[in-house]
């Protein structure tokens, strides 16, 4: 059985696509997603960005800052599978043990319980969307996680050792009142700069004062574009 992590509890978006909470000690309680529309958000923050990558030609190195529901995992791997790209890496991070357990136990065939429920839903309204069997996209996950295109890692930034020349990046943390310390402009300055390709890409929902300045000191461009379902801004920069 595989079961939501404790303290969260999931919900209906917009498009019919699921989102999950998390509370913390302290009794805030943060969404993953916009309630407008988990999958639309995907799409229109993290996938339009994968599309850029692939437009210039770049090796496909990816950090996904977090798993979540692995919306953007299931739909990156969709994405280049069926584009015949088979040389990618994906490390994606994910704090909370029972998502990232649940993800690669369910993805091995494991069934039942809440969460298993939550990523089947996720992957067949993923497979519809990108017109591709559903499982035929489990099994490129499998597949992916076999040989190491996709890797599971624990906490951002301390797990990150041994990563480099990272081509395109999700940041797609909980906001600052959750985490504050994802979105501190030292922290940013210093673990992107370690992490990140000369040519790059990071796309994110949020628009930050401390994220813009780390940006630019890092050398990117920053592209206007409006945010998801009604929000002023979010976030895609471009380093080439
Ligand atoms: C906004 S949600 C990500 C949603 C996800 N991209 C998806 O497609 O469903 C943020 C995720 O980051 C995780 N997280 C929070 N702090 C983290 C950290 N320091 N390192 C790695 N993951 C973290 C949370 O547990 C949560 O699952």
């Amino acid at each position: 059985m595989i079961e939501l992590p404790p303290n969260s509890e999931i919900f209906y978006t917009e498009d019919g696509s699921p989102t999950l909470s998390l509370k913390k000690a302290d009794g805030y309680v943060e969404k993953m997603h916009h309630s407008g529309g988990a999958l639309s958000e995907s799409l229109y923050i993290y996938r339009s960005a994968l599309s850029e990558t692939l437009s210039r030609g770049w090796s496909t190195r990816i950090l996904s800052l977090g798993l979540g529901l692995a919306y953007n995992e299931i739909i990156s791997v969709s994405e280049l599978r069926k584009k015949d790209i088979a040389d990618f890496r994906i490390y994606s991070f994910e704090s909370v043990p029972e998502l990232r357990d649940g993800f690669k136990a369910w993805v091995g065939g494991a069934s039942g319980g809440k969460l298993a429920f939550v990523f089947d839903q996720v992957l067949k309204q993923v497979a519809a969307v990108q017109n591709v069997p559903s499982a035929l996209l489990r099994t490129w996950l499998k597949e992916a996680l076999a040989d190491h295109a996709l890797e599971l890692r624990g906490s951002f930034p301390e797990e990150s050792d041994g990563i480099e020349g990272v081509t395109l990046c999700y940041y797609d943390a909980f906001s600052k009142k959750m985490s504050p310390e994802l979105w501190s402009e030292d922290m940013l300055k210093g673990t992107l700069d370690r992490l990140l390709a000369r040519n790059c890409i990071l796309t994110t929902y949020a628009a930050t004062g401390a994220l813009n300045r780390s940006l630019k000191h890092l050398g990117f461009s920053l592209l206007v574009k409006t945010g998801f379902a009604g929000k002023r801004e979010s976030t895609m920069a471009i380093r080439e």
